[in-house]
């Protein structure tokens, strides 16, 4: 060690520029470190991580009442679906098929991440996720850096370096929401379940399996019976009328009648709606094992993206002085889908759904309705909302018109999937589930208030509902 730092010392880069492409110095490229089998043993532990995370974040995603993590869980989900498809990617660099990214690393490393997938409440869920998983996870790929040649495995390198820039967002998040959500009282209780989570990490030898396992393996303790998931969407108190469809925003939308300053309160509030797609395709995702890890990945791509529009949605009313729990944010989509569908009808539904909306009455519609509006932020929002729309209608095309065969089929089929969804209007008046109350006056006036205009009479009158409409509405899709 000494005799190479003396002997890097006396090298000297032409004209002292910096060496080695920039990645390091001449000590640091001269320091042994890991060779191939151990790293891509260690390689292969973080995507059984990341793999393993994806799967406990979008499990999570619909069941979770509140809005803020359910956008968050869309969000993390989809980060470790591209963490995981770049170290498939770096192994299979390093070795010949088959790479074996499919088996358990360690029994012990499984029995960690089953127990916090069946966590049995929300501040569970969130240490064991923000406080033990990822802060393990993020401590090995340090180590990784520290250990390994920065010039040899520099590929490994540079994607190690991307995923923990992610992690350490995904972290601090979790701190946050942890701060807020978790009280003295709730972490005394779970003590005994982290040092299980604790053991479990001992007896794996750490994430990456560089330290000297324990010996035991310990018992499960939530994770003593098969996970179930549950597919039922969840909302907070502010979402405070789930089964409201007592305003039909897209009729409004389409009335050249109506001025575009007051659609674009039914485009934020379409967008806001969208929360019930992230609900639905992460039914999809949990319940669809299986699948090559490019399907996870792009299916979570939408899934995000969907919660990104719901978001701009939010943002949108925030921006303009309304409080969104004026409208009601409905569940009957998600809901219904979910508890009335298998996942492939869902999916046939999803494509059938974003098919429409990729012609007249759709996506350039609501952009131009955006940019008219006067509202830049309606009109920059449509834009970015239809381009991940004819994303999504390549995701659809690539993954469930291939399952099915042929595009005609593959139409035909998420017709008739949605078809048999009835209208429940009336259903769920006589249940009693809601009253249908016509939430948009309000709203519309709130906004009139905000924006220093007076309420336009014929606008404050609208009063259409969608009593009568078909659940598909066929040209004018209610979800998207
Ligand atoms: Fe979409
Ligand atoms: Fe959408
Ligand atoms: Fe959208």
């Amino acid at each position: 060690m000494e005799r190479r730092s003396r002997k890097s010392m006396n090298h000297k880069s032409h004209r002292d520029l910096p060496p080695l492409g920039g990645l390091c110095t001449f000590d640091e490229a001269s320091r042994p470190g890991l060779l191939i089998e151990p790293c891509v043993s260690r390689l292969k532990r973080y995507h059984y991580a990341f793999k393993r995370l994806h799967e406990i974040f979008t499990a999570r995603i619909t069941a979770e009442p509140v809005y803020e993590l359910k956008s968050a869980f869309s969000l993390h989900a989809y980060l470790c679906s591209e963490h995981v498809m770049s170290l498939r990617t770096r192994v299979g660099e390093m070795r010949e098929p088959p790479l074996g990214l499919d088996a358990i690393p360690s029994d012990p490393l499984r029995l960690f991440f089953d127990e916090i997938l069946a966590a049995p409440d929300t501040a569970r869920l969130l240490v064991g996720l923000y406080e033990k998983a990822l802060p393990a996870l993020d401590a090995a790929l340090a180590r990784h850096l520290q250990e390994t040649n920065p010039l040899a495995d520099a590929p490994s390198v540079r994607v190690i370096r991307f995923a923990r820039l992610e992690l350490a967002d995904l972290i601090s998040f979790g701190a946050k929401a942890i701060a807020q959500l978790v009280g003295p009282d709730p972490r005394e209780q779970m003590r005994p379940w982290l040092s299980l989570l604790e053991d479990c990490l001992a007896a794996a030898g750490h994430l990456d399996g560089s330290h000297a396992a324990a010996l035991k393996t310990p018992a499960p303790l939530h994770s003593a019976a098969p996970y179930v998931y549950d597919g039922r969407p969840q909302r907070d108190e502010r979402f405070r009328d789930p089964w409201n469809q007592g305003v039909n925003p897209e009729v409004f939308l389409y009335d050249p009648a109506m001025p575009a300053r007051a659609k674009t309160l039914m485009l934020y509030y379409r967008r806001l709606r969208e929360i019930d797609v992230p609900e639905m395709m992460a039914s999809i995702v949990a319940q669809t094992p299986g699948k090559p890890a490019a399907y996870y990945r792009d299916m979570s791509r939408q899934l995000w993206d969907e919660a990104r529009h719901a978001l701009m949605g939010e943002v949108g009313f925030t921006a303009n002085g309304v409080d969104w729990q004026l409208a009601r944010i409905s569940w009957n989509w998600s809901y219904r889908l979910n508890t009335e569908c298998t996942p492939l009808e869902r999916h046939a539904v999803l494509y059938f759904i974003e098919q429409g909306l990729m012609g007249r009455n759709g996506k350039r519609y609501e952009m131009e309705v955006g940019l008219q509006s006067g509202d830049p932020l309606a009109g920059l929002f449509q834009d970015y909302d239809w381009a991940d729309e004819v994303l999504h209608a390549r995701i659809g095309r690539d993954w469930y018109v291939s399952a099915m065969g042929d595009p005609a089929k593959a139409t035909a089929y998420g017709d008739a999937c949605w078809s048999r969804i009835l209208n429940n209007w009336r259903g769920v008046l006589e249940e009693g589930l809601t009253l249908h109350e016509n939430w948009w006056p309000a709203l519309y006036t709130a906004a009139c208030q905000s924006w220093g205009l007076a309420p336009d009479p014929k606008v404050l009158a609208y009063h259409q509902t969608y009593e009568g409409s078909r659940a598909d509405l066929k040209q004018v899709s209610n979800s998207g």
